[in-house]
């Protein structure tokens, strides 16, 4: 295991590894679980070595107190790496070197992915993810790099984000790892009490039926049902329910033959934000 905290020492590491190897990249934020786990087996499964980043980016935190309160654990998760392979580069830089002059996102066009859902109150968070994203592709140069499907919007602004930059890299969408009763992992579910962490089964749940929903109703009913569920319990604040086709992520209203469609929904639960999604057709 080699972690490395420049840029410039990654760059010199990976040119003596040669051209022609197959060189995945995991990019995260840290505080690793199962969910991370997945993508970086797949990623060691695919590749003849692998890049993880560990770097917990200012620019695309829109409160600065959640920056604050994001979770530091390089010890907990080089050995949740190590468990998987002890051939692995961690790079794990500080603030300075990936913004040396001002910690400020690069402004994108992504075409509107970033206008909805997750990008609709925060006006610069995907500014800020392309900003930290394609500094690490530029530097690491990988042949694969792996996005879980979690985060649904930001892989689909990835994979733009390499178009509208010309970056040669295949993007790998990861599916989505569940805690035994549903609940999406993340993070943040270890801010939940242990009854609510349960409870909060209920979000997937919902998404299920709702996939069932789709197969008979239109999209706007669905919508309605969910919002009606959500409005039962006071355990849960539904910010938001969209069902989009996968290409554009715009909301629709009724279904066309031959589009995928997903299903996206964010929610607070004792004041912590969850986000989930589900494939519909
Ligand atoms: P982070 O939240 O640490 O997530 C890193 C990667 O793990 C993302 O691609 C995310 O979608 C994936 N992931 C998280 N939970 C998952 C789960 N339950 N199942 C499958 N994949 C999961 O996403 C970020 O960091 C940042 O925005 C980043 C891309 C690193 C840029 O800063």
């Amino acid at each position: 295991m080699l972690v490395i905290k420049s840029k410039n020492k990654l760059t010199e590491d990976l040119n003596k590894l040669g051209e022609d190897l197959k060189l995945g990249l995991v990019p995260t934020m840290g505080a690793l679980h199962q969910g991370h786990a997945s993508l970086i087996q797949r990623a060691v499964d695919e590749n003849e070595k692998v890049v993880i980043s560990i770097f917990v980016n200012p620019t695309q935190f829109n409160n600065k107190e959640d920056l604050d309160k994001y979770p530091k654990t390089l010890e907990a998760d080089i050995q949740l790496i190590s468990t998987i392979s002890e051939d692995i580069i961690i790079f794990t830089p500080e603030v300075d070197e990936i913004y040396p002059d001002s910690i400020e996102p690069k402004i994108y066009d992504f075409e509107g992915l970033d206008k909805v859902m997750e990008g609709e109150f925060r006006d610069d968070h995907f500014n800020g993810v392309g900003t930290i994203v394609e500094q690490l592709l530029k530097v690491v140069k990988p042949t694969k790099a792996y996005f879980g499907e979690k985060d649904f919007q930001q892989l689909r602004i990835i994979q733009k984000l390499t178009k509208i930059q010309h970056i040669p890299v295949e993007i790998i969408g990861c599916e989505i790892i569940r805690e035994d009763n549903g609940l999406a992992m993340s993070s943040r579910n270890e801010r939940l009490s242990k009854p609510m962490r349960q409870k909060a089964a209920f979000i997937y749940e919902t998404l299920k039926a709702a996939k069932i929903k789709f197969g008979m109703e239109n999209a706007l009913n669905v919508k309605d049902w969910v919002i009606n569920e959500f409005k039962k319990s006071d355990d849960f604040q539904l910010e938001y329910f969209d069902i989009t086709d996968v290409e554009t992520l715009t909301p629709i209203k009724n279904k066309i033959n031959n589009i995928k469609y997903r299903a996206f929904i964010a929610v607070y639960v004792e004041d912590v934000r969850l986000i989930d999604n589900i494939a519909l057709n």
